[in-house]
């Protein structure tokens, strides 16, 4: 059973939304007014599992609920002000945050934690608070450091669990997949990559070699390839020239995330996908966080899976990654005292 493989199927495949069961799922949006949370409470408007959409922001949620609130699938869509924020998180089994800052040109994704580890802290501690069983899915950045943070506010409100904290890396996994399908002429849904490691520059680390048609590339093209996966971001921060980082890709990349999700938790089976959890395969190293493939279910995580077979360039990507995420992760602990 190739675990990598099959995860990244089922989030290629996933073309449109697929749904197991009845509208059953309420959902809450953070940061709901901004570049990525507007696409994404629209994404989520059209997903068969949501039954209610919560968007909350610090400004302008009211506004986006008003407009995605008139499109005709069967989920009601409610607007919170910037002090509503309890009102937003009452009451509902899923959490999605892309609160914070965005990139500007020349900065890198922990230039960012300046900013946004005290609106993680803030809003995780509200969560912890108000809906403490629903689970957690962190877009913001630095994801590596951040979802740390939010882990830290949950135990010392004496109600985590590492089932249901998320970091969102599925954009990497989008990135990586449209990428090979672009070298290859192949469909996306053909080329499923595996991405594992963190979500931040060198912490990315695709998996090429457990993909038929990728393992074809070597030499400087698989070079550029890695890079291109690891700095994809950078390439949408350049051409937005100061108007911030990815928002729609990232979006759907999240969408995609949630509908995953969604299916685990209303019981279907083999849903597997990478994400950045709270993971046993390199805690030994000191790295208590990892994104590798994660069967979810009606707790969360179901399983997390290893990263299977990786070849000696891979050992070396992730050998760097490990290095990476042990320092991004311990100024994420230690900024909750
Ligand atoms: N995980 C990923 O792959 C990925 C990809 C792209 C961007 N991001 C990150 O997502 C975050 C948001 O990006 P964006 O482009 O949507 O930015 P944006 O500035 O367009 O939107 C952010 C929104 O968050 C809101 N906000 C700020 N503080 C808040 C708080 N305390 N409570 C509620 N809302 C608050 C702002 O009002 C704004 O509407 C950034 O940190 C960015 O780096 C992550």
């Amino acid at each position: 059973m190739m675990f990598a493989r099959s995860s990244v199927r089922t989030l290629t495949q996933a073309r449109q939304f697929s749904s197991s069961s009845a509208r059953q799922t309420k959902v809450t949006v953070l940061g709901a007014g901004g570049g990525i949370g507007q696409p994404l409470s629209l994404l989520l408007k059209l997903d068969p599992h949501v039954k209610q959409l919560n968007l909350y922001d610090i400004r302008g949620a009211p506004g986006v609920a008003a407009d995605v609130g008139h499109i005709d699938t069967g989920s009601e869509v409610q607007g919170f002000a910037a002090d509503k924020l309890d009102d937003a998180l009452e009451g509902v089994d899923v959490v999605i945050c892309p609160a914070g800052v965005p990139r500007k040109p020349g900065m890198s994704r922990d230039d960012l934690f300046a900013t946004n580890a005290s609106v993680l802290r803030d809003l995780a501690t509200a969560v912890a608070r108000v809906s403490p069983k629903a689970i957690f899915l962190i877009i913001t950045n630095p994801v590596n450091s951040v979802v740390p943070i939010a882990s830290r506010v949950f135990e010392k409100a004496g109600v985590y669990d590492p089932k249901r904290i998320f970091g969102v890396s599925a954009l990497d996994v989008v990135r990586a997949t449209r990428f090979v399908a672009a070298l290859t002429g192949k469909d996306p849904k053909d080329t499923p990559i595996t991405v594992v490691g963190g979500h931040s520059g060198e912490t990315i680390v695709p998996l090429f070699s457990q993909s038929p048609a990728a393992k074809t590339i070597t030499g400087e093209a698989y070079k550029n390839l890695v890079h291109r996966v690891q700095f994809g971001g950078d390439e949408v921060v350049q051409a937005k020239a100061g108007a911030g980082s990815a928002t729609l890709s990232m979006a759907y990349a999240g969408a995609k995330f949630a509908n995953a999700l969604f299916r685990g938790l209303a019981g279907e089976k083999g849903v597997i996908i990478p994400s950045y959890v709270k993971s046993p395969l390199y805690a030994s190293q000191g790295v208590e966080f990892f994104a590798s493939p994660i069967e979810l279910g009606p707790n969360g995580v179901e399983k997390i899976h290893p990263v299977g077979q990786i070849t000696e360039q891979e050992q070396e990507l992730l050998k760097v990654a490990l290095e990476g995420l042990k320092k991004n992760i311990q100024k994420g602990y230690a900024f909750v005292q």
